[in-house]
């Protein structure tokens, strides 16, 4: 099973939002996902409700203190399982050299633990590409992109394909990655101009599934739930679960 960045360098395209409720679809399919929160703003960690978090019981712990992977792990009923995040999660982002050794921990950590156990991995990451970033890029099979259906979103997009390249070198693979629309609102003819732009560049790589403007998707957080739980039959969990179910069936988590 695949590791997977949800990644773009832009902000709020619904990277959180996209890996949250990815998450959740996958575990109603049983598949015993696990999400990492690679963002010092810990959203994905607010969204799930794991509390408490210190920076000792979350992922700066594996970074500052090499503490293992699985000893960070928090799981729930639903099946979901997180690796939360702490704001001192800045701290790395700081401090750490960006040395191919300190950009390589992450996959490192998951060669020699979870990675083995054959389930899909999500990670969330920050709005930037520095050393944390650089380490979910690394430790990654694949990458997801959500592009939100803005003017400004679209412009980032080139800057995206720009940073994505210039790591393939290092890599030495071509970055496999997806692209999703999100925050799609049918009543605006940019949103239709956006999608057609995307197809054009993107051709197969643009998922088929559009994530629509849906207040659930906004509200769910505040009771740290996923879309699915908060309004099952929302039209942002009908679009996340055939995501799920888009993405599955090509074997993007395999
Ligand atoms: N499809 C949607 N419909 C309505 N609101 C959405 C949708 N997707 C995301 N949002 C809201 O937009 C905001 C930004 O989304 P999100 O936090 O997922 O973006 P992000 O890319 O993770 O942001 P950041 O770069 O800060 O990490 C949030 O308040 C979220 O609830
Ligand atoms: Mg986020």
């Amino acid at each position: 099973m695949a590791v997977i960045a949800v990644f773009n360098q832009k902000g709020g395209v619904g990277k959180t939002t996209t890996t949250v409720n990815l998450t959740a679809g996958l575990a109603r399919m049983e598949m015993r996902p696990i999400a990492i929160d690679l963002d010092p703003q810990a959203h994905l960690t607010l969204t799930f409700g794991v509390a408490p978090v210190t920076g000792e019981t979350s992922i700066s712990a594996f970074f500052r203190e090499d503490i293992p992977l699985p000893a960070l792990l928090r799981e729930f009923v639903s099946g979901v399982r997180v690796i939360p995040a702490h704001m001192e999660l800045s701290k790395v982002e700081a401090l750490q050299s960006r040395s191919a050794t300190a950009a390589r921990k992450l996959k490192m950590g998951l060669d020699e633990s979870i990675g083995k156990e054959g389930v899909p991995i999500l990670i969330d990451c920050c709005p930037t590409l520095g050393v944390l970033s650089l380490n979910a890029l690394l430790a990654a099979d694949r990458v997801l992109v959500p592009v939100s259906a803005d003017f400004l979103s679209m412009q980032s997009v080139n800057k995206l394909d720009l940073a994505l390249k210039a790591l393939e070198g290092p890599l030495n693979r071509k970055i496999e990655k997806r692209i999703v629309l999100t925050r799609f609102d049918a009543r605006r003819k940019l949103s239709f101009e956006i999608y057609d732009k995307l197809k054009a560049r993107y051709g197969e790589q643009l998922c088929e599934t559009r994530i629509v403007e849906n207040v659930a998707l906004a509200a769910s957080p505040t009771e740290a739930k996923d879309v699915f739980a908060y309004a099952p039959s929302s039209p942002g969990a009908r679009d996340y679960a055939a995501l799920t179910l888009e993405l599955k069936n090509q074997g993007f988590f395999s």
